[in-house]
């Protein structure tokens, strides 16, 4: 039996899209306008422990030792509301998270924050929850930790309301996934000055480009679900790119411009596509801040991440980068509470 003051531990892996979301059509129940598809990361993962009933009327939070505040803070409660009113308790929680992503920049660490805090507080508080109700709930925290629930390739079906909204695994007859890697160019660890929450709200609202995106995503989706059944890198690789250039596109063009790509994001991306011409399977794709990433098959994800490090060494002497691989689905480690007797 699990009592509500037994601490819960989850582990959940980041995830970057192949095919984007970006922007809601109901921003209190995060319902995304798109459907998306992701790959789950082994090498970028957050660890959280939450355990309800501390002494004191406020919950608590720290990240990698620091107290969380503000509407990060904000945030947390939030999620942790979701499962006290599921759970019908009202104890206060403390909620202890380790990062291996660096935080807010455009690294995904909110998906594996909230799917590793959603495991880790629905654990905590005994409930019982299907993978699929996993994804519902980390939605509500962040719309992409929906997808962090799964490993591999997983899509997370727009849908129209809180049920009908959530990620499951993609099918993968050839085994795709496990060939896919990712090369992280991390070309900037601070934390970005405009939040994916706000910048896709003014890219929705202003961007002349935003409904001609949306209408050719459905495409670049059912394109990249073909790839992933044919086993095609190829295709994906490219309608994943072709999808991501299209939402930067949106944001460039909203009032005022919502910038993420920088001088050196820029000089990545001609890299990207240098490799190519070399014959180097490289497709880049990014997210809400200038680091960017690059989809290429396992077995050269070495050779492209040294490459690129020789090409970017003059002007990004600072690039450090990260070679993940495809990862594993959210693990919950609940502390076994039975009596000996
Ligand atoms: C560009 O999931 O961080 O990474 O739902 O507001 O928390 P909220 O946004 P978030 O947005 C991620 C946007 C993206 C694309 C993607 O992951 O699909």
């Amino acid at each position: 039996m699990t009592d509500a003051s037994s601490p819960a531990t989850a582990t959940a892996h980041a995830n970057i899209a192949l095919i984007k979301y970006w922007g809601k059509a109901d921003d209190e129940l995060i319902i995304p306008v798109t459907s998306s598809l992701s790959l789950t990361l082994d090498a970028l993962y957050t660890t959280t422990t939450v355990r309800f009933g501390i002494d004191g009327d406020a919950d608590e939070a720290t990240l990698d030792g620091e107290v969380v505040t503000g509407k990060a803070y904000n945030r947390i409660v939030d999620l942790l509301d979701l499962v006290r009113e599921r759970a019908g308790i009202t104890d206060r929680a403390e909620v202890v998270s380790v990062n291996t992503v660096p935080t807010a920049a455009g690294l995904a660490s909110s998906a594996s924050g909230f799917a590793a805090l959603a495991g880790a507080a629905a654990a905590a508080a005994g409930l019982e929850l299907s993978d699929r109700e996993l994804s519902r709930l980390a939605r509500r925290g962040s719309g992409s930790a929906s997808r962090s629930i799964f490993g591999g390739l997983a899509v997370w079906h727009a849908g129209t309301d809180d049920d009908s909204s959530y990620a499951e695994p993609v099918a993968d007859p050839t085994g795709l996934s496990g060939d896919l890697a990712m090369v992280v160019l991390v070309l900037d660890a601070g934390e970005k000055s405009v939040s994916s929450r706000e910048g896709m709200r003014r890219t929705v609202q202003t961007s002349p480009d935003y409904r001609p995106w949306v209408e050719a995503h459905a495409g670049h989706l059912a394109s990249a679900m073909e790839a992933v059944k044919n086993g095609d890198l190829e295709r994906l690789g490219a309608v994943a790119e072709e999808n991501a250039a299209g939402m930067h596109g949106t944001m460039a063009s909203a009032v005022p411009p919502v910038e993420y790509v920088t001088d050196q994001s820029r000089a990545a991306l001609a890299a990207v596509k240098t490799l190519r011409e070399e014959g180097l399977p490289a497709w880049a794709t990014m997210d809400a801040g200038p680091n960017v990433k690059v989809l290429t098959r396992a077995s050269e994800a070495e050779r492209v991440d040294a490459r690129l490090r020789e090409m970017l060494a003059e002007v990004a002497p600072q690039l450090g980068t990260v070679v993940a691989y495809s990862g594993p689905g959210l693990e919950i480690t609940r502390p076994d509470t039975r009596e000996a007797n």
